[in-house]
């Protein structure tokens, strides 16, 4: 097996846990506009270590492949920031959450050059400096955005990597993908973050009607951008993931209680405005939206 160079742009929680996830014949390099050229180790809770090159965001070393595992609202102009350093057929992969910032990335791609998108349930944590804790199995699949291409040397690593990623070749498929995990993301996050609750802690007849008419509210807007979601099915997903991650702290939930710039406005923004769009009235989430952030300060 060839030598493959990887470039991960965003070395956080998700960034590192890609990096250890990564098969050994991966030459990994973290970017972040804070670092200098030099090594590093890397490690996570369940033994994983790996030594990694790192560089500024900005260095011209040419990339050939990439992982993007910002947060959404870094992510297009942290691709902005490294496009002269891109192979003409590089590929990259986002892995953010949200709407958005995928259609940002493609429109300032050239032609030759693979976008693809990612969709993880698996979960991590930063511990400190180069440590993450490994908190949750997923699956993950990856596919393109916005037209069909054929995967190239980054979706054959990743699928070789312990996340175990599955290729999914049809964009329309990807994109559903991305709905449903916004709308799981919509129910979930924001109430977690502003009543400080675990994702079990909105089981109970006191958060239901909020979460059911946050999840209502999304898919209304989901079904006006032509995605086929259902409705009853959706609400059934959404119990299923709070109580199969009962326990766990949503990511939006953890940036409030540690004084962090959440998601919300990116994740959920991009969301109230493409339901405006549609004149469905965001209201019900535009509050929710600003309860959080002015909850985090
Ligand atoms: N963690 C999970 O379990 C998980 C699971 C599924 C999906 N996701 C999604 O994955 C994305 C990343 O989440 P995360 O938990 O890994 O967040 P995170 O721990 O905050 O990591 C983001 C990283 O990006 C860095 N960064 C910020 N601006 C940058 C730039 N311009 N260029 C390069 N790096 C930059 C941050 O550095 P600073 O700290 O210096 O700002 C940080 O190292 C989010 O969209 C999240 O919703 C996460």
């Amino acid at each position: 097996m060839d030598e493959l160079q990887v470039d991960i742009i965003g070395p956080g929680a998700m960034g590192l846990h890609c990096a250890l996830a990564l098969p050994a014949r991966c030459q990994v390099t973290l970017r972040h506009p804070d670092y200098r050229e030099g090594t590093t180790e890397i490690s996570d809770d369940t033994g994983r270590r790996r030594q990694v090159r790192t560089r500024p965001l900005n260095d011209p070393s040419r990339i050939a492949a990439a992982l993007v595992t910002t947060k959404a609202g870094r992510v297009a102009s942290a691709v902005q920031t490294v496009l002269p350093a891109l192979d003409a057929e590089a590929e990259i992969l986002l892995l953010h959450n949200g709407l958005g910032p995928q259609d940002q990335a493609a429109d300032c791609m050239s032609p030759g050059q693979r976008l693809y998108v990612g969709i993880t349930t698996e979960g991590a944590l930063r511990e400190g400096p180069g440590v993450i804790r490994h908190t949750g199995r997923g699956s993950t699949l990856a596919g393109p955005w916005r037209t069909p291409v054929t995967p190239g040397p980054l979706i054959e690593a990743l699928c070789q990597s312990s996340l175990q990623a599955h290729w999914e070749p049809d964009p329309s498929q990807v994109r559903f993908a991305v709905w449903r995990k916004l709308i799981i993301n919509c129910a979930i996050n924001p109430l977690t973050a502003l009543h400080n609750l675990p994702n079990g802690g909105l089981l109970t007849d006191t958060y239901r009607p909020a979460w059911v008419a946050l999840t209502q509210l999304a898919c209304q807007v989901a079904r006006a951008e032509g995605i086929r979601i259902d409705v009853p099915e959706m609400l059934e997903q959404v119990e299923t993931v709070m109580r199969a991650t009962a326990r766990n702290y949503s990511s939006m939930q953890q940036d409030v209680q540690h004084g962090r710039e959440t998601e919300a406005p990116q994740i959920l923004g991009e969301l109230i405005r493409r339901g405006r769009q549609h004149s469905i009235d965001m209201q019900p989430l535009e509050e929710l939206v600003s309860r959080v952030v002015n909850s985090g300060h």
